[in-house]
């Protein structure tokens, strides 16, 4: 029996008024600003042909405020799945032109069936958010439906990457969502992303405020850290999305994408001879060393803007996706500080997470003092580096550039912390502390009593270099597993990495563990 005109009429025409979402009027405006609509981005985001909607006729169910009579095309959010380079990802697009791309019960709904859909299946979502937020008219049934889109978010963390586009506003409890999740990417303009806006933080605490200073990417890239990346329009946001996907596995249960050949050359890399430079106070940038390190210098460096006295991203060696976790000799001297401490404690926990092996170059002078550092709570924060490593059971290779000094030494992943490799290049100077601060407490009298004790400091502080500050001291008791040139770091990282591939290491069960937050 034949499917009649008349029903397939009516489908095509409710096709027809939900496709078309809040209308022409309000697309042109979106396009005007240069932004992208719900399914424009979608369309973006997945390849051509392979988006497989779900609940494109679901309708609100409030009685209230007229809204009985108002037609919601898909709620405000359109959801499904397709396939980006071929792998299936689960996406969710709020729709700004549909009530605001307010969340009510229903579009809770539709978000959370994505969530399960993915965790069911094993894939990552990618969600865009560009909401009023709560939807007024539904009242407490928006706020529950935020309530189980959060749930969800915790649920899914650790099992499938989840990463969030800010590309519109998302304000108040709204913004935990991404929060929960594990990367955020947001637009450059038209986005905002804050708890309590201008108004309220004027009227609340006097303080005078803009959305630039508080809710702006800019802001939450270099001065919060609560985003990854910064876009400068909604493709450059889903070109992100896409780069960030080819790194990560679709769960928890997967190896990343390793793009592994048979053959392993073994090259020597010249160019990492020059790196250190011969005065120990000199600095030297570490993303230098990381693009020397990766196949074909592609790193996609996280969170930029932030903490930049670390750098943290992904590459690969050897064809092997790697975390790279650096100290940025070029700011602040590399030293860990609260925000270093918290940015590479919650990329190493990725890491784990998702079985990516990490690689951690070193050259730390310790914790950066201050009065604001301690009152803060830097034994709390650098504490979670210690946690983070000595937690972590995927392969971890170590390389002292230069210094590694005292507990940042311990926190940027020694031996005894739990690297599986540590290798030192003949300038690393592996120590309780430099040898400046080192010779000047051990030979304080004899500095002192010297006829030019200036001329013995320095002379006291080049023996102490010589005879305690070499790796080779640190090599002696295995605390490094080899001296290697730098040029032979890379063929040394990528045998490691390979010989590391079916690493397993178990712990005692337990729920999990404390982690100082
Ligand atoms: C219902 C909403 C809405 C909302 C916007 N709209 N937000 N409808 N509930 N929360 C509707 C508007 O009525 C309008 O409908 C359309 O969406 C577009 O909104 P405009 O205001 O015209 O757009 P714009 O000028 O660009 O301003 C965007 C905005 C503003 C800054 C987001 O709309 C705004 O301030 N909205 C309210 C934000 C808010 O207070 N949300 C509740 C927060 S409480 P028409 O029909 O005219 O097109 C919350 C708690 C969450 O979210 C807690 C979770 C734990």
């Amino acid at each position: 029996m034949a499917i009649s005109k008349k029903l397939a009429d009516e489908l095509e025409q409710r096709r027809a008024i939900a496709l078309a979402g809040g209308g022409q009027k309000k697309a042109d405006e979106r396009h005007a600003k240069g932004r992208l609509t719900a399914r424009e981005r979608l369309d973006a985001l997945f390849s051509k042909g392979t988006f497989q909607e779900f609940g494109l006729h679901a309708k609100h169910r409030t009685r209230h405020f007229g809204m009985d009579k108002k037609d919601i095309p898909t709620d405000g959010v359109v959801v499904g799945t397709g396939f980006v380079d071929g792998r299936p990802v689960a996406a969710f697009s709020q729709d700004f032109g549909v009530v605001g791309g307010s969340l009510g019960e229903i579009h809770s709904k539709k978000i959370c069936h994505t969530l399960d859909h993915a965790v069911k299946a094993g894939i990552p979502v990618i969600g865009f958010n560009d909401s009023g937020g709560a939807r007024i008219q539904e009242g407490v049934g928006s706020l529950a439906g935020y309530g189980q889109v959060f749930y969800r978010n915790v649920q899914l963390s650790g099992v499938v990457p989840q990463i969030s586009i800010i590309a519109g506003p998302c304000a108040g409890g709204a913004a935990y969502s991404p929060a929960l999740t594990d990367f955020i990417i947001m637009t450059r303009e038209n986005a905002q992303m804050f708890i309590c806006g201008p108004e309220v933080i004027r009227s609340v605490t006097g303080e005078v405020t803009t959305m630039d200073e508080i809710g702006s990417a800019k802001a939450h890239a270099s001065i919060s850290g609560n985003i990854h990346f910064i876009a400068e329009s909604d493709e450059h946001a889903i070109a992100l999305a896409h780069r960030l996907l080819s790194f990560l596995p679709s769960n928890n249960m997967q190896d990343p994408p390793h793009k592994v050949e048979p053959d392993l050359s073994v090259v020597d890399i010249p160019a990492l001879d020059e790196i250190v430079p011969e005065d120990p106070k000199a600095p030297f940038d570490v993303r230098e060393v990381i693009k020397l390190l990766a196949d074909d210098a592609d790193f996609l460096e996280v969170q930029e803007l932030f903490a930049q006295n670390i750098v943290i991203g992904f590459g690969r060696i050897g064809g092997i996706v790697v975390g790279f976790v650096g100290n940025q000799p070029t700011v602040k001297a590399g030293t860990l500080d609260i925000d270093a401490s918290d940015k590479a404690a919650r990329f190493v926990r990725f890491c784990n997470v998702y079985n990516i092996p990490i690689v951690t170059l070193v050259d730390v002078p310790g914790f950066l003092p201050g009065v604001k550092q301690e009152q803060q709570g830097i034994i709390r924060h650098g504490a979670k580096m210690l946690f983070a490593y000595a937690s972590a059971t995927v392969p971890k290779i170590t390389v002292i550039m230069r210094k590694a000094y005292g507990g940042a030494y311990l926190a940027m992943c020694s031996e005894d912390m739990g690297a599986d490799r540590v290798i030192a290049w003949p300038t690393a100077e592996i120590a309780v502390m430099g040898a400046e601060g080192a010779a000047n407490i051990l030979y304080r009298k004899e500095i002192k009593e010297a006829e030019d004790p200036v001329a013995k400091s320095k002379e006291l502080i080049a023996e102490y270099r010589e005879e305690f500050a070499t790796p080779y001291l640190a090599a002696g008791e295995l605390m490094a597993h080899d001296v290697i040139q730098p040029r032979e770091t890379r063929s040394a990282v990528a045998l490691s990495l390979r010989g590391l591939m079916s690493k397993r290491e178990t712990r005692p069960p337990k729920k999990h563990g404390n982690i100082p937050l």
